[in-house]
């Protein structure tokens, strides 16, 4: 099928060559033609494990192309996806002026029936927004349908989250539309899950916002751990064994970060908030995500007793391993953090620093730090070193060389990593999260 992406971002990018890979004909549209150019010059606006490797392919065999022109996108296909930003306002409120404007856009080049469907993530009831603003420009009696087809990709293995994905979800409003949906996607080998627009829309940040909360609620439980002496890793396997539990995102840290849950957490809240519906519940997850990663650094003050003119190692900058996307990093934050307390801090991320050093605010904010070539150079000479993102390299360190150039051998982990006997038997003092 003939196929449009509107919005050339980390979902948009991935999807469109996602969908060329299932053998579809696909052109990914932006309006940054600075983006464009680097894509039609082979190159990759952001970094995704086996993205250049199918985008390339894909380009090579004319099945992915790229433009700078809505009218393109309307013109030569019948489904077209938006998958422009939705960031969030200083109100905290997402920012939906792009899906407007790119609406209205779509709407000026209709010409036959078309299917608009929204993969960006929205506000519940946005789809009746766009419908009607569609309808409001669009310059014939041209039919078209809007649905909703949220997207549930992961940084880091957005390839494989998207060619094998646990369900699809459709929100539609006619049958026209949930068959070419449908079609679209049945090489994609899942599960369907048919609504309206509204609940589609709302799966979305309702997921998002689940996620956010188990990842929440096992760091308040690696708390009491800590206070207790019980291993948090333990219980969050006993816990994750229970299929209504279930295993996943019950990994206790520094917390969540990136583009995405942050963001959408506070956006539910604003959304029960305009709806006069206090969901108090993801207030008491945001305070304990910010919470965790201070109690993290007064961990390592503790160790230091002072962190002033103290050295630390900080391993990891990106929000995750496997990224280099450093949006609302809980490591920048600890980073921060340990420079306010006066600290002196050498950072070492295998692909994040070039995004830090970019990125005035984030630069700003992290003056002073050392940013380093390896893991062993942001380790010489430290008081403690805290690793933050949990990269695999960091696993095939080379600890005994570590140790020896050290100032003192301290081992902070905020992502519960390494090997606390393997570590501690080394001669290292070291400690983790929720972990005796
Ligand atoms: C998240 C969702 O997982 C995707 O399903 C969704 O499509 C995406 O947001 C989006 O809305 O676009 P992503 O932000 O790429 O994906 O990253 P995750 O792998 O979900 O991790 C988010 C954060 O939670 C990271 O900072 C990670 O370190 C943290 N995390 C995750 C934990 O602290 N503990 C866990 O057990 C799992």
């Amino acid at each position: 099928m003939q196929l449009s992406i509107i919005g050339t971002g980390h979902v948009g990018l991935v999807t469109g060559a996602c969908f060329a890979e299932y053998g579809n004909q696909v052109v990914c549209v932006d309006n940054d033609v600075r983006k464009i150019e680097t894509l039609r010059g082979r190159k990759m606006p952001i970094y995704e494990p086996g993205l250049e490797e199918l985008v390339l392919k894909h380009v090579d065999a004319g099945k992915l192309r790229f433009s700078t022109e809505i009218r393109d996108a309307v013109r030569d296909a019948e489904v077209i996806f938006i998958c422009v930003g939705t960031p969030q306002l200083p109100s905290g409120a997402p920012d939906l002026s792009y899906i407007e404007a790119v609406s209205r856009e779509i709407a000026r080049h209709l010409e036959e029936y078309r299917i608009i469907v929204e993969k960006s993530t929205v506000p519940v009831q946005t789809g009746q927004r766009v419908k009607m603003t569609i309808s409001k420009y669009v310059k014939k009696d041209v039919p078209f349908d809007v649905a909703s087809n949220p997207e549930f990709l992961r940084e880091g293995s957005a390839i494989s989250d998207t060619l094998h994905p646990e369900r699809v979800v459709i929100g539609v409003e006619s049958k026209r539309a949930e068959d070419l949906l449908r079609r679209i996607y049945e090489p994609f080998n899942s599960t369907f899950v048919v609504t309206d627009i509204h609940s589609a829309e709302l799966i979305k940040h309702a997921s998002n916002a689940f996620l956010a909360l188990k990842i929440s609620f096992i760091n308040s439980v690696a708390n009491v751990c800590e206070a207790t002496g019980a291993d948090v890793e333990e219980v969050a396997r006993g816990m994750g064994l229970d299929t209504r539990i279930g295993k996943g995102f019950l990994r206790a840290g520094i917390g969540y970060g990136g583009y995405c849950f942050p963001k959408d957490v506070e956006a539910l809240i604003r959304i029960a908030h305009d709806l006069r519906y206090d969901f108090g519940i993801l207030r008491e997850v945001q305070n304990v995500n910010v919470d965790q990663r201070i109690r993290f650094v007064n961990r390592i003050e503790k160790e230091l007793w002072v962190l002033k003119d103290k050295t630390i190692g900080l391993l990891g900058l990106s929000f995750k391993p496997n990224t280099d996307d450093i949006r609302e990093s809980p490591a920048i934050e600890v980073g921060r953090e340990l420079l306010r307390r006066g600290a002196k801090v050498k950072a070492y991320d295998p692909q994040a620093i070039p995004h830090v050093q970019r990125d005035a605010k984030i630069s700003e904010q992290l003056k002073g730090v050392v940013f380093c070539k390896d893991a062993y150079e942001a380790a010489a000479d430290a008081d403690c070193l805290a690793l933050v993102t949990e990269w695999d390299e960091f696993r095939k360190l080379d600890f005994e060389r570590i140790k020896s150039t050290m100032s003192h051998p301290t081992i902070l982990d905020g992502r519960n990593f390494f090997d606390p006997a393997a570590l501690k038997r080394l001669g290292f003092t070291y400690h983790s999260v929720g972990r005796a």
